[in-house]
């Protein structure tokens, strides 16, 4: 077998997780989820989670992806024995999954690029009744979804089929300094704005009944929001740790990972709830889906340089997107190399097309979207969390102290703390989350409101 690769350089392994992480889920998924969330209340408990399990289980999969040097279904086979093939087995599924609808809006962003670049957005509004939420509908559905979704697709595989040291690793050097850059400018532009302090407020100032009234919500919630935005629970950090050649301060890389990540998607809150003032959209999370395009097109649409503002706005995220789907695609394509055994050029091209197709659905009607990433998001990432906790935290723990401790030196009692924050605690939490997503996902396919599934076969079928 070829020889592994590996990271070029020291930096190259964590722009590449940063990269990763910073993607959808902070831009798209985050504010609309906090605004579902009630605002300031989800925005603590998301931190809390964050920082509580986050932390603890990033570090988790880097060991067992350094230690084993493999993808994620062989990692879990030589880190935990036989039967954990098939835990690793559900990881790649995972990706699979939500690579196929991250592609699809992934594809929406070059589309509102796209729009920037051929004139201004208000008379892209003006268009579709003056409404950017017609817009949206037009946009995200149909023949202009299903290129676009084409489009972002072929570019992911692209630049996996190009491998660790030339695709990956070069692609996210410029991304990821490009990204922080512009929402930075984006959020001392969005402070000016004289209506900003209501949507600080609502973002800022939690209201502990909120929490306390609704706590089963929020809680799993703000679990699904964190690993996807960290990209945890299916083998993504496993993966990119394997190509580590050298043994690296995995906690100090972990912390810089996870501010990043966190900063990005506080920072997107930032630029997101002043302009939704603004533009008096003062019911976040009513928008779902669409509500960053609804509030930041109506946004560009209001202010002077607007247009340029947005086509750079939107072209940022679907960067950020790209970024991030590599390292969905790399999981999935690591496996077939490894496992599998076909050349990285097969392997990328192949899986990427069966993601693909199984994306194509949600160019067609949104309520696939939810079906897709309730599921993954809510159910497999905890799920994947929950059995690489219990695979650290019990059935190998010395293994992944030691192996942290290479590049940090001796723990301690630092070790100690960290396996018993897994074995107890978060494995608590990651059931009590899981139990509850399993719960609201239920609802959602059998329930009749509007938006559910039940309504949704009885309205088409
Ligand atoms: N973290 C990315 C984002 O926030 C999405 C992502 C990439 C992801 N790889 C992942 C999510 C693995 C879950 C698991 O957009």
């Amino acid at each position: 077998m070829a020889q592994r690769e590996t990271w070029a350089t020291r930096t190259g392994f964590i722009l590449a997780a940063v990269g990763s992480a910073v993607g959808l889920g902070n831009i798209w998924r985050f504010p609309f989820v906090t605004g579902e969330g009630g605002g300031a209340a989800f925005l603590l408990v998301y931190l809390l989670f964050v920082a509580l399990v986050g932390f603890p289980a990033i570090l988790a999969e880097f060991v067992v992806g350094r230690h084993t040097d493999r993808n994620p279904v062989g990692a879990l086979r030589a880190y935990g024995g036989d039967a954990w093939k098939y835990v690793g087995g559900i990881f790649i599924a995972t990706g699979f999954i939500i690579l196929s609808y991250y592609s699809v809006i992934g594809g929406w962003f070059i589309r509102y690029a796209i729009e920037g670049l051929r004139g201004d957005y208000a008379s892209h509004i003006a268009a579709y009744e003056g409404d950017p939420e017609i817009m949206f509908g037009a946009l995200s559905t149909g023949l202009d979804a299903f290129i676009l979704h084409t489009v972002f697709m072929a570019i992911t595989v692209g630049i996996v089929a190009l491998g660790i040291r030339r695709g990956i690793e070069l692609a996210v050097k410029v991304m990821v300094p490009a990204i922080i850059l512009l929402l930075v400018g984006l959020a001392i532009w969005a402070f000016t704005l004289p209506e900003a302090t209501g949507g600080y407020e609502y973002y800022l100032s939690p209201d502990f009944s909120v929490i306390a009234a609704n706590w089963t919500e929020l809680l799993p919630a703000a679990a699904g929001q964190a690993f996807f935005t960290l990209s945890l629970g299916m083998g993504v950090m496993i993966t990119y740790a394997s190509y580590l050649g050298e043994d690296r301060n995995l906690a100090k890389d972990g912390t810089a990972i996870i501010g990043f990540d966190t900063g990005i998607a506080f920072l997107t809150g930032l630029v997101v709830f002043p302009i939704m003032w603004a533009g008096d959209l003062t019911e976040p999370g009513s928008g779902g889906p669409g509500e960053i395009f609804v509030a930041m097109t109506q946004a560009f649409a209001d202010i002077d340089g607007g247009q340029f503002l947005g086509l750079i706005f939107f072209a940022t995220v679907a960067i950020a997107a790209i970024s991030s789907a590599i390292s969905l695609l790399e999981v999935v394509t690591s496996y077939a190399i490894d496992e599998i055994g076909v050349d990285r050029w097969k392997a990328a091209v192949g899986m990427g097309g069966l993601i693909y197709l199984l994306g194509v659905p949600v160019t067609f009607d949104l309520i696939f979207l939810d079906l897709l990433d309730y599921f993954a998001d809510a159910i497999l990432l905890v799920f994947g969390a929950l059995v690489l906790t219990i695979l650290v935290g019990w059935i190998a723990p010395q293994v992944a102290v030691d192996e942290l401790e290479k590049g940090i030196g001796d723990l301690g009692t630092l070790g100690v703390v960290w396996i018993w924050a897994l074995r107890i605690p978060i494995v608590i939490v990651l059931v009590v989350s899981l139990y509850l997503g399993i719960v609201e996902y239920v609802d959602f396919l059998t329930g009749m409101e509007e938006g559910q599934l039940g309504w949704w076969i009885e309205e088409n079928l």
